[in-house]
């Protein structure tokens, strides 16, 4: 299957200031459909995935289970995963290199292959990034593992009748990865604790539920699993993005003209609206169609706000640089702390190459508000400073160029059609 290649040259050229009108749709979530896709290695049965994002992290995903040897076929956005049986048990670099979510196959490999060798991912421009939590709760499993020349190696060595597994940090990813894993380890209850509460976790959970595990406690930070046989296999529809519907919630507030944004959760994102409140910002929502309607700040006197980014049901740090844009524009001083991904502010100097006024002091950033931005050339370094760099970009006076854009791709699914479809411009690069 044709993986979407991205290559770091590209540039996206906008000229400000523009309006988003009409209606936007979001897609399904990337943050959950990766879990899952790594899940459907517990099961040689056939699995269809419905509301997949074509992104660039999924092609990825797709690449792992093909080198695993599953057999993929996408139609439209539908995914049908199907395999005799695994066939091998090493996860080459390159696809690890592009995609830290790739390691979460490794668990899963280790129980149905009872070893696996799979590349370690890097760190990446929102900060180091190692998975201590994950390799600790897989040796609670009973899953001996080294590192050798940039690879993890593995056996499973059989697990205890009970095993506890408290976290040092609800990591988003550990969760995941540790859950997969003891699904599938016949007779073994695991209890994690301090876990990550996440949407994408809960529909993980769902999912595999749905395959015939036997999972409780979700939505909350302990978790018990019961490890089955045997999963079996599916039709499953994911979740939609509520890190793609907060990035355009954001855009609606700053650029909205009646702008109507469908799949739109709102207990996935609370925080945000409950932050839209504090600020002073309008919209509709309705929760029943999952529909949000949202235009433009009008009024001047909108309230400044001290956030944090934190676990679920915090404010996402996913939503961090696009939330910056916002506040960058609100009269008096505003501040987020970053408490996720400590040094996850490249977006801050680009921002103030375009006229905020922003500064650092650790990992909290100090935002004091300008009345506009003007277009100038930018650099991205990760995919939500992309996204933030392009909403400064169509709100900005004149011209901007983003360049080393590319990572959008890997998070928003169909850019350049949905932009269109709101009458926004935007002219890609290669
Ligand atoms: C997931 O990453 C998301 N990725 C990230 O979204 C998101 O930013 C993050 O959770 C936090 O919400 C996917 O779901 C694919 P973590 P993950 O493990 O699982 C430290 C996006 O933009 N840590 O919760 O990698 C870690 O360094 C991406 O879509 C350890 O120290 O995040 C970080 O500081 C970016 N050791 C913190 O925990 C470990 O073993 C949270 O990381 C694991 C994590």
């Amino acid at each position: 299957m044709e993986s979407l290649e991205l290559n770091t040259s590209g540039k996206i050229v906008v000229n400000g200031p523009q309006t988003a009108k009409g209606d936007i749709y979001i897609s399904g979530s990337k943050n959950a459909v990766l879990p899952i896709m790594a899940a459907c290695l517990l099961t040689d049965e056939k699995i269809t995935l419905d509301n997949v994002p074509d992104l660039a992290d999924v092609s990825t995903m797709i690449d792992i289970l093909e080198s695993a040897g599953k057999v993929v076929d996408r139609i439209e956005d539908k995914l049908i995963i199907t395999s005799t049986s695994l066939e091998d048990f090493e996860i080459p670099y390159e696809p690890v290199r592009k995609m830290r979510a790739s390691f979460n196959v490794f668990g899963p490999l280790t129980i149905k292959m009872k070893k696996a060798k799979v590349a370690l991912p890097g760190g990446c421009s929102i900060g180091v990034r190692p998975v201590n939590f994950h390799l600790e709760g897989l040796k609670k499993l009973g899953i001996e593992s080294k590192i050798e020349h940039g690879f993890a190696l593995s056996k499973f060595n059989g697990a205890e009748k009970e095993v506890n597994i408290s976290l040092k940090f609800p990591s988003v990813g550990a969760t995941e990865h540790i859950i997969t894993t003891a699904t599938l380890i016949y007779g073994t209850k695991t209890i994690i604790s301090n876990c990550a509460m996440e949407p994408e976790i809960s529909d993980l959970i769902d999912f595999l539920n749905a395959m015939g595990a036997d999972i409780i406690g979700k939505n909350t930070s302990t978790i018990t699993i019961n490890g089955v046989d045997k999963l079996h296999g599916l039709n499953y529809r994911v979740i939609p993005d509520r890190i793609e519907a907060g990035t355009y919630a954001i855009m609606g507030a700053l650029i909205g003209d009646n702008l109507t944004i469908h799949n739109i959760c709102y207990d996935d994102l609370r925080i945000l609206f409950s932050t839209f409140d504090d600020i002073g910002i309008n919209y509709e929502l309705n929760k029943e169609e999952k529909t949000l309607k949202i235009s433009k700040i009008k009024n001047n006197n909108l309230n400044n706000v001290i956030l944090k980014t934190e676990p679920y049901p915090g404010f996402p740090t996913d939503l961090q640089p696009q939330i910056s844009v916002l506040l960058s524009l609100i009269k008096g001083k505003s501040t987020i702390t970053e408490t996720i991904f400590k040094s996850r502010f490249n977006h801050i100097d680009e921002l103030n190459r375009m006229g905020a006024n922003i500064r650092l002091e650790d990992n909290t950033a100090i935002i004091d508000g300008v009345d506009k931005l003007t277009g100038a050339p930018i650099e991205a370094t990760d995919l939500r400073a992309s996204a933030a760099l392009l909403i400064a970009g169509l709100l900005a006076e004149g011209e901007t160029i983003i360049s080393n854009v590319d990572h959008i791709f890997r998070g928003y699914e169909k850019l350049e059609e949905k932009l269109n479809k709101m009458g926004l411009k935007m002219t890609y690069i290669d």
